[in-house]
């Protein structure tokens, strides 16, 4: 009918999980129309970590170089400082995001990427404009109001919010990355565990070149402990580089159950000389925003056709900087299953694994990230400022670390346990990278995820047991050098094995034809596609030879073979029929 427009799929939302799903389903070649509420993407720096998993995605779409370009590189985000303002003294700092030496090689063995920073104002347009030039038709100053679904899809009222008339967008399924304030969410009537606006932050950004004072420990994060700072908040004041060394943005509390506070120019600017420690500088304050802290997750992710995903379905707040990561996370797993039915390669049963997969990651780090912030009161209480009635008091507390008696030397005792209980907010590798799948899209062959052996949180451990994320290991020839994510794009599945295991080509192919599913084999040895450069896959791929790795297109190992079964083509025929939902 006139007036109905038609897509596959409908994503509300040009953040980091609408945008990236945008792209995701175009770079799959599948129809889809992203709308959103503004005339833009994010006006505010807001998320800006940017973790080894979602770079690992961008490598995967071809756009790292573009998300390097616009990021503060890895070198220059980890020495976090805890001080009394930034011209202040210095209480401590810690290596953060994988930067210190005991830890770097953790982070490198992990994975072909690291840790950056990119602003939310850099990162979406460059997710839109690649999403945009790969197909999606994205609709800004667009509303999604209200939609109702049936058997075959989904219809949607929207608004334009330029004309201001409604119009409807029929699609197959709709995706709802909406953001924290999620209507689609609640039109679907996803349930939550946790609560909303647990504690008051404000962002002011502003620009003030302050080099001298932070060039020779770079950071991207300052956090200040004065008079206030754990008053509501993130756990402490925050001096953020959004730009070095010249923009920053800064994170202050206030009491959730008072009155707003009214953040006009001057109010700032007091506030940012105080954070800053510089009380004649001149500042120019280019914004200034009030949001609340959220504890909150939705326990199942998907109704029907439709599907929530981003802050929609996890609401916390920024600490261990999980937000736009894991958002863009949800979107790389669910899209290949859409893609993957929309084509009839998958039985729809497919998406039910969705929030089977993610719900449990949403759980995680909305726990994660809360328990983080809350920890930033042992450093309080070792400085012993939770109680202080007055500023000179909490001044005088903060002097005493000094003292050369038992109550200096317990405070400084206590700050070290405190420092290092800051590695669960700033180097915890395992909640970044520790995902692991149990659904009906894994097939099991019994075996368990190793027993950690060291601190999940703050350690990832590689694995290839059903359901753990592709090992990384570089590997390639005497021309280049490839990572093992590489090998296996987003647009297949892919069977990875090694010499001796060469006869599983032959069956993957039949059976990439029976299903008419894309399948690749990569061969890794000597003299085939690629070479074990350093030896490293050998001991990490944890079957033999002869066996072999089915891995998802989102780089989960879906089913493992520990040898070349005698008949290689039905056992892969049955794992990857079943994962698709077609036993
Ligand atoms: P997001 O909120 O970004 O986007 C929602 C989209 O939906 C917007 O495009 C909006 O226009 C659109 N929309 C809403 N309603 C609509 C409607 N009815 N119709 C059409 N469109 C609609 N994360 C992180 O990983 N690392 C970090 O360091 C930080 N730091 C950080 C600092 C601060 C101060 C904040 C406030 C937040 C962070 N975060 C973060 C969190 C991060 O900003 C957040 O997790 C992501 O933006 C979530 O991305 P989404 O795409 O889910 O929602």
């Amino acid at each position: 009918p006139v007036g109905v427009v038609e897509t596959d799929v409908l994503v509300v939302g040009s953040g980091p999980a609408g945008s990236a799903a945008a792209l995701f389903l175009s770079h799959l070649g599948i129809p889809n129309i992203m709308i959103t509420k503004y005339r833009w993407t994010a006006n505010t720096p807001r998320a800006h970590i940017t973790n080894q998993r979602a770079m690992e995605i961008f490598r995967d779409l071809g756009i790292e170089d573009q998300v390097l370009a616009d990021a503060t590189d890895h070198a220059l985000v980890g020495d976090t400082v805890f001080c009394t303002s930034i011209a202040g003294e210095e209480i401590g700092r810690i290596r953060t995001w994988g930067t210190s030496p005991a830890r770097e090689a953790d982070y490198q063995l992990a994975s072909p990427c690291l840790t950056v920073d990119i602003p939310q104002t850099y990162l979406e347009p460059i997710l839109v404009r690649n999403a945009t030039v790969r197909g999606t038709q994205a609709r800004f100053s667009t509303e999604y109001l209200s939609h109702t679904q049936d058997a075959e899809g989904v219809d949607v009222r929207v608004l334009d919010r330029l004309t201001g008339s409604e119009y409807t967008i029929r699609a197959r399924y709709l995706i709802g990355a909406d953001g924290a304030r999620s209507k689609v969410a609640a039109d679907i009537d996803l349930p939550y565990q946790g609560r909303m606006d647990i504690a008051g932050s404000m962002n002011i950004t502003f620009k003030a070149d302050i080099e001298p004072y932070v060039g020779h420990r770079p950071s991207v994060l300052y956090w200040v402990v004065q008079p206030g700072s754990n008053v509501g908040g993130i756990g402490a004041g925050l001096v953020r580089m959004v730009r070095p060394w010249n923009e920053w943005l800064i994170v202050w509390g206030y009491d959730i159950d008072d009155e707003p506070p009214t953040v006009d120019e001057a109010a700032a600017q007091q506030i940012v000389r105080n954070l800053l420690g510089m009380p004649e500088l001149e500042v120019e304050i280019t914004g200034t925003s009030l949001w609340g802290n959220n504890e909150m997750y939705a326990t199942h992710l998907q109704n029907g056709r439709v599907f929530c995903a981003g802050d929609a379905i996890h609401r916390h707040p920024p600490s261990n900087g999980l937000g736009s990561n894991t958002s863009v996370q949800d979107s790389y797993n669910l899209v290949w299953k859409l893609a993957a039915v929309l084509r009839g390669q998958a039985d729809p049963s497919l998406l039910d694994t969705y929030s089977v997969e993610r719900a449990p990651v949403a759980e995680r780090i909305v726990k994660r990230a809360n328990k983080s912030s809350r920890e930033f009161v042992d450093i309080f209480v070792a400085l012993g400022i939770t109680g202080a009635r007055s500023e000179a008091e909490m001044i005088e507390q903060i002097e005493e670390r000094k003292a050369n008696t038992p109550e200096g030397a317990a405070k400084r005792a206590a700050l070290v346990r405190a420092m290092e209980l800051k590695n669960y907010e700033f180097n915890a590798h395992g909640v970044e990278l520790g995902q692991f799948y149990r659904s009906s899209a894994i097939v099991s062959d019994g075996s368990e995820p190793p027993e950690p052996v060291r601190d999940p949180d703050l350690y990832y451990q590689a694995s290839t047991v059903p359901g753990s994320h592709l090992p990384h290991a570089w590997v390639g020839d005497n021309k280049r050098r490839l990572a093992m994510m590489d090998l296996a794009p987003y647009d297949r599945f892919t069977l990875i094995t090694g010499v001796a295991g060469e006869a599983w080509a032959a069956a993957a192919d039949k059976v990439a034809h029976e299903l008419g599913v894309p399948l690749t084999t990569v061969v890794i040895g000597p003299g085939r596609e690629v070479t074990d450069l350093y030896y490293d896959w050998a001991k990490l791929r944890e079957v033999e030879e002869s066996g072999a790795l089915l891995v998802r297109p989102d780089k989960h190992i879906a089913w493992r073979s520990g040898s070349l079964p005698a008949d290689a083509e039905r056992e892969l025929h049955d794992a990857l029929a079943s994962v698709l939902g077609r036993n």
